[in-house]
């Protein structure tokens, strides 16, 4: 029998086959749009965004000079690491390259209820981990709402706004629609759902700029509130001119160890704030090689790039020339370069990042003001 995936936005999720998930839930491929764009971003070029739902409308809408909003929104729950640095890097290529008017949500109201039950720590995780490490990466204040889901806006226009929008939304699904699409439903879903569908279809109300199209960049696991929010977005049509929002897709970046990266286990992440020389000593000790057991056998058969860690992140976010990247890829496939001198090309370029990221992160905490409107 063939087994339908399972998409669960709570769960942890490991996926085999992104091109079959896609098939699956109706998700586009990206490649095709790759053509109509003059600068896409690396992460999309190499296939990291793997899949989207209207991205074209996007497109169509910046062929005519129109303005987007982007948003977005993260769970605090620990360490900043390379999983997440990739939500950042596209979050910034809206802003900067594409010219977009990003919001990002701290989605506290929805860690609360699903994961730390400490709304202080919460804002102290979103602020110096995600904040913190958004701006050293380049996040302008400027075209940037970041907000947290427990306090919209200090404007009480735009604040009832935003929480009438979600107690509306509510009315626009049945609980055996939310039961199909989350399976066991609690209190805490409930309101986290409602909540991140508000989060979504907000940018196009009136006191919010009434922004005609939205895209949501997000980890394949979001994609239930995708559809949920494009289907309630399609029933508001007394209520509000709503577009359906747009989604882009990308994949989870491996673990160290080949499995999950995740912030429960410090061994299987890279976090933006680890030092160099620590950064070097997981990537020796831990991270999943693809290589053979033996020198003569590695000499003989080659590496295997598709499973191998350093690899993986090299392609992913730290080799951006794509000359040298078919360099790398052709040397350890044929088996001339090995996994060690694989891996140290890896730290090279990790340290140096790691190094002047550091250095950013001081200036970035100076600015986080900025941003706390
Ligand atoms: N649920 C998301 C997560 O687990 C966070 C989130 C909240 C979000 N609101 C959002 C993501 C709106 C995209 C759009 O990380």
């Amino acid at each position: 029998m063939k087994m339908k995936t399972e998409i669960n936005p709570w769960g942890s999720m490991e996926v085999k086959d992104y091109a079959k998930l896609r098939d699956e839930f109706g998700i586009q491929p990206f490649e095709p749009l790759l053509k109509r764009m003059k600068e896409p971003h690396l992460l999309m070029r190499r296939g990291i965004v793997f899949g989207h739902r209207d991205f074209d409308k996007i497109l169509d809408a910046l062929a005519r000079k129109e303005s987007y909003a982007m948003l977005t929104g993260l769970m605090p729950s620990g360490k900043f690491h390379l999983g997440h640095k990739i939500l950042a890097e596209q979050i910034i290529y809206h802003q900067k390259v594409l010219g977009a008017k990003v919001f990002i949500c701290v989605a506290d109201i929805e860690a609360y209820n699903m994961r730390i039950d400490d709304m202080d720590k919460l804002r102290e995780i979103a602020i110096n981990e995600y904040l913190v490490n958004y701006i050293a990466l380049g996040l302008d204040p400027k075209n940037c709402d970041f907000y947290f889901q427990s306090a919209r806006s200090k404007d009480p226009d735009k604040a009832n706004a935003f929480y009438r929008l979600s107690g509306m939304a509510a009315k626009k699904v049945t609980f055996n629609e939310m039961k199909a699409v989350y399976g066991e439903i609690t209190p805490g879903k409930v309101m986290s759902v409602m909540t991140q569908v508000a989060d979504i279809l907000h940018p196009m109300l009136p006191e919010f700029g009434g922004y005609r199209h939205v895209v949501v960049p997000v980890g394949a696991d979001q994609d239930p509130h995708i559809r949920l929010s494009r289907d309630i977005a399609a029933r508001f049509e007394k209520e509000h001119n709503f577009v359906l929002p747009s989604s882009t897709y990308h994949v989870f970046i491996k673990g160290l160890k080949g499995g999950k990266m995740s912030s429960s286990d410090p061994y299987s992440y890279i976090a933006l704030t680890d030092d160099p020389a620590t950064a070097k000593s997981k990537i020796m000790k831990y991270a999943f090689s693809g290589g053979r057991d033996t020198l003569e056998e590695h000499r003989k058969k080659g590496g295997v790039p598709e499973i191998d860690v350093a690899y993986q992140y090299l392609y992913s976010q730290f080799e951006p020339d794509d000359k040298k990247m078919q360099q790398i890829y052709d040397d350890y496939k044929s088996g001339k370069l090995l996994s060690g001198e694989l891996k140290q090309i890896l730290v090279e370029k990790m340290e140096a990042f790691l190094r002047e990221h550091a250095r950013k992160r001081e200036h970035a905490r100076k600015q986080v003001d900025k941003f706390l409107k």
